[in-house]
């Protein structure tokens, strides 16, 4: 039987009472020990420790922590209550995102670091012609604003591609961004003031983790895994026992940096989880269009019932990486969005607008995107089996259903940063596990892109990162 991670780390802490390193009366390890001693955050660890209370194996001692205790011999004095749960991770995105976003200008040989597709696989000459041809055609689109049919069309083109994917969505409540990061951007000014606690899952994608730190807001991690997307017991039990949350992120669809795929049972129970606590949820779908199979699968907001889920996207990963076009539904937050939008950034350039309806409304989009999806669920498959051959041989990946990522777990003993020194001698980059955490986890991970064409130079490139894992792991043994 397997149990879910807080159980496991429950049963070793029993193991470690039964073998006498914890007589009763002894304090167990911090919150904070424990969850670095089994890599995990905070919450799994904490979990743990609750579940033991449960059983009677453990006493929570007020600004003391954890104590062991006698199996069924609760103590007879009142109950002292539970030491304060962790109050949420103020987040510091240090240099090494920084460094990692350098290496795209660089000359290292094969990229493999960014959520990103090598640029053959857009439509890019074009979308160069449809540009011209606007600009050609109506010039005023450079000094004027979006003229309202423009408008029309192109929130009739997204209500078309919402439709699709099952969502209804009003065309009073649409907006266009510059990217889905100022849309996210704005669902968390409009959700939160600074200090607030933000769930997130855990990994999660660094851009996010710097958008919330630029707010000044703290991140609550909850556990994501690549099979099941975020946990709903982590979930359901950070937001009884944790700081008071304001809002979840959450991406459901492909997410970043594990790709996980939420089954759609799942994404139902989340969405009515979140309403019962009056929790509005942000929603990214920013992969979703790029499924590996018939569908679309569906968005969170699909089972949106009263407007508490903001749904942001955007045509960055999808069809025309540059524009930087984004947009969101914001369900009943919609209004105070739209507001927020004239300080942050006040309009999106008229002519992009114009040039991307165009695009949904004459099928260039669809069949693009088509195209792309192609690419990437073969691309997906020869990068699966390269890793799965050149790998130590307990290095686990979950198939991507979608998406353009790949997030391969080593052996414990692999440091991916340190990895990743060896690699860029190599002229080879990928984004280390540690960077997709506010907590100091994931060391053991990496992310690769799988959004390149298969080359012999990526077969290589990849052979090469084996035998470096594996190097690394001959000499931890040594
Ligand atoms: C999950 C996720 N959301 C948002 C973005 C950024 O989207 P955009 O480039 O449209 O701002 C990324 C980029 O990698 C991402 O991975």
């Amino acid at each position: 039987m397997s149990f879910p991670r807080y159980r496991d780390i429950a049963e070793q802490l029993l193991a470690a009472m039964a073998r006498g390193d914890y007589p009763p009366g002894s304090r167990l390890p911090s919150v904070r020990q424990l969850a670095a001693s089994c890599a995990v955050n905070s919450l799994t660890a904490l979990q743990a420790y609750r579940w033991l209370e449960q059983q009677q194996r453990v006493e929570a001692r007020e600004r003391s922590g954890f104590y062991a205790i006698q199996p069924g011999e609760r103590q007879r004095e009142p109950v002292p209550p539970s030491p304060p749960a962790p109050p949420g991770t103020w987040v510091q995105v240090d240099d090494h995102v920084a460094n990692l976003l350098s290496l795209s200008g660089s000359s290292i040989a094969t990229q493999l670091h960014m959520a990103e597709c090598d640029d053959s696989l857009y439509p890019s000459a074009e979308l160069s012609r449809r540009l011209q041809h606007k600009l050609a055609h109506d010039a005023s689109l450079i000094g004027a604003h979006l003229p309202n049919a423009v408008r029309h069309a192109l929130y009739g083109g997204l209500q078309h591609l919402a439709d699709e994917w099952q969502m209804s969505l009003p065309a009073d409540q649409l907006t266009m961004t510059n990217g889905c990061t100022e849309a996210i951007q704005l669902a968390l000014r409009s959700l939160t003031r600074p200090g607030d606690v933000v769930a997130v899952e855990t990994p999660v994608y660094f851009g996010l983790l710097q958008t919330i730190e630029s707010l000044g807001l703290r991140v609550l991690e909850i556990p994501c895994t690549p099979s099941e997307g975020i946990s709903l017991e982590a979930l359901a039990f950070a937001l009884r026992q944790g700081p008071p949350v304001r809002c979840l992120v959450a991406v459901a669809n492909f997410q970043n940096p594990t790709g996980s795929l939420m089954p759609d049972d799942s994404k139902r129970r989340l969405v009515e989880m979140m309403r019962r606590h009056d929790i509005p949820i942000i929603e990214d779908d920013v992969f979703g269009d790029l499924y590996f199979g018939s569908d679309h699968p569906k968005p969170l907001k699909a089972w949106d019932r009263d407007g508490g889920i903001i749904y942001c996207s955007s045509f960055t990963k999808s069809f025309a990486p540059t524009l930087r076009l984004g947009w969101f539904s914001g369900g009943r937050y919609h209004r105070r969005m739209e507001r927020l939008k004239v300080s942050n950034s006040f309009a999106t350039s008229s002519l992009l607008q114009a040039t991307i309806a165009d695009c949904l409304n004459s099928g260039l989009y669809d069949r693009q995107a088509a195209r792309l999806r192609q690419h990437l669920r073969e691309q997906a498959r020869r990068m699966q089996s390269a890793v799965l051959e050149a790998f130590p041989l307990d290095t686990r990946i979950v198939a991507p259903q979608g998406g353009m990522l790949m997030w391969v777990e080593c052996p414990e003993t692999v440091d991916t940063l340190a990895l990743l020194q060896r690699a860029l001698q190599a002229s080879i980059s990928f984004a280390p596990g540690m960077v997709f955490s506010a907590e100091p986890h994931f060391r053991r991970h990496l992310r690769l892109s799988v959004g390149y064409p298969w080359t012999d130079r990526q077969a290589d490139a990849i052979r090469t990162l084996g035998e470096l894992a594996k190097g690394a792991q001959r000499a931890s043994l040594l």
